[in-house]
């Protein structure tokens, strides 16, 4: 399958939101921790299949800004397995010339976590491969106003005009900074939404519902069949269909 994808019509950056880790815990009768554990290997497949054929930004929906609101229990257990994931999976990540990055309120996360966090990052840094940024109390929402500030400071300042404002330089204020708009956002587990994630940054993505399979089913083969269907999918950005095809 990986070798029918055209390597010449990749989307830059692909999003993806984790989910059904809770319900497919369930299914086999255990704790919804159990789940998340098991989310760590679709996230390596999904890391891998992203490397092996040449995406240049993954953007991973791990922890919510909503997701705080969640049961302290299943709160604790996922900060102790990110900290565990990262210490983990950081070396391959370096090896695999991976550049980690996250975007989201920092500040929110327990110590250990943030630290464990500014490492990885800072050791893979220099790192030339995929962009893969961890959204982690994240949301949409506060990502906007988050920029809306830093820009109302430069105005404040008289670093900035309001008449400058515009959709390139906002851009440059949202935690994903210089990467891309999202080409591909797939969400796995049969919800249909959003969930306030990249809402700016996803105006004109292509959606994709993986409906069959929860989070800790998605092995490398579902991402490259989300990348063909990615493929066949004609992307108009306002024009009609008959402008599109002569260009
Ligand atoms: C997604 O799976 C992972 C996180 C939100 C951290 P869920 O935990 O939302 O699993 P479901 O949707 O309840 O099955
Ligand atoms: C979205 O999943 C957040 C992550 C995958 C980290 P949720 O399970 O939190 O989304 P809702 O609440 O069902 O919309
Ligand atoms: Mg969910």
């Amino acid at each position: 399958m990986e070798e029918k994808i055209d390597l010449s019509n990749l989307p830059k950056h692909i999003a993806v939101i984790m989910d059904g880790n809770g319900r497919w815990a369930k299914k086999q009768g255990a704790m919804r921790i159990f789940g998340h554990h098991h989310g760590i290997r679709s996230v390596r497949d999904t890391v891998e299949a992203c490397s092996e054929i040449g995406i240049k930004y993954l953007t991973l929906y791990t922890f919510s800004t909503e997701n705080w609101n969640r049961p302290k229990l299943e709160v604790d257990g996922i900060m102790q397995l990110l900290v565990k994931t990262i210490r983990d999976e950081v070396p391959e990540l370096h090896k695999n010339n991976v550049k980690l990055k996250s975007i989201g309120d920092k500040d929110q996360l327990p110590s250990r976590a943030r630290r464990e966090l500014d490492e990885a990052i800072e050791m893979t840094k220099d790192n030339t491969g995929l962009t893969l940024i961890l959204a982690l109390s994240y949301s949409g929402k506060w990502d906007i106003i988050q920029a809306v500030k830093s820009i109302a400071g430069e105005v404040k300042a008289g670093k900035m005009a309001v008449e400058d404002i515009n959709e390139t330089n906002f851009c440059e204020y949202l935690a994903t900074e210089e990467a891309p708009d999202v080409d591909l956002l797939i969400r796995t587990g049969g919800d249909h939404r959003i969930s306030n994630y990249l809402l700016w940054q996803s105006a004109y993505a292509e959606l994709l519902f993986m409906d069959d399979i929860y989070w800790p089913e998605f092995r490398k083969e579902h991402l490259f069949n989300a990348v063909l269907t990615y493929q066949q999918r004609e992307r108009r950005f306002g024009k009609t269909g008959d402008q599109v095809k002569s260009t």
